[in-house]
């Protein structure tokens, strides 16, 4: 167990519904994260994704994270940041939660800033959470053990079993939805899911959504979407 019952109330007890605050991104910030991306060192993840992970409880306090960190307080008030990234992705993200075992951090909130996309996508928040470490849920599948040799602490465990999920209604999952928005997954993982928000991730705008929740994008290929640029921000309180 990675955190006591006492912890985890106090997570629970501050969730909030998920909030976008459109065209709120100055410009200088923008191209400022753009040119931190290029010029980062990249982390090409056998997941997939490429990264630049920077974490400012360990790095040097670059100018533009002080400006990005300066930018997000107005929107989430006091926190502290356990974790960031950049990432280029040509598969849209599977169902996960943002949580860290070498923190363990009273998990607060997530900032997402969508950088580079062709056009508008969606981005899902489920009422579910997980507070017991980072995982990718693989309801009804089989475990990829693609990480097993990496430090847990950068990347996910799978979940095999949604009904480890607090808020797990057992009910299979809405069909119009899945149809509409998450062809990129087999319909099973979303057993005992329910959907808190679908918003749009575009430049410009940020999302913010509670850390502990379940999340993913949405099957942005079959809209002929080919890759998207974003940088997150994985705070606590
Ligand atoms: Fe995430």
């Amino acid at each position: 167990m990675l955190r006591t019952e006492e912890q985890k109330q106090a997570i629970l007890s501050r969730l909030e519904p998920t909030k976008v605050y459109e065209n709120v991104v100055p410009k200088d910030l923008m191209s400022d994260l753009l040119e931190a991306w290029e010029a980062g060192p990249k982390n090409h993840k056998n997941t997939g994704p490429v990264t630049y992970d920077y974490y400012p409880n360990k790095d040097a306090h670059t100018d533009w994270w002080l400006k990005a960190d300066k930018f997000v307080t107005e929107f989430i008030g006091d926190h502290w940041t356990f974790a960031t990234n950049f990432y280029k992705v040509d598969q849209p993200h599977i169902l996960h939660n943002d949580d860290s075992v070498r923190w363990i951090p009273d998990l607060y909130k997530t900032v997402v800033i969508p950088l580079e996309i062709e056009k508008p996508t969606n981005f899902a928040v489920f009422d579910q959470c997980y507070l017991d470490g980072p995982v990718k849920l693989r309801h009804g599948g089989q475990p990829k053990h693609k990480n097993h040799d990496k430090p847990q602490v950068y990347y996910n465990q799978d979940l095999l079993d949604n009904s480890e999920l607090i808020g797990y209604t057992g009910e299979v999952f809405d069909e119009l939805l899945y149809n509409k928005y998450f062809t990129h997954l087999p319909i099973q993982r979303f057993t005992g899911l329910t959907v808190e928000q679908i918003v749009e991730w575009k430049p410009g705008d940020i999302i913010v959504f509670d850390t502990a929740r379940i999340h993913c994008a949405a099957n942005f290929l079959e809209t002929g979407i080919k890759q998207k640029l974003g940088y997150s921000i994985f705070t606590a309180k």
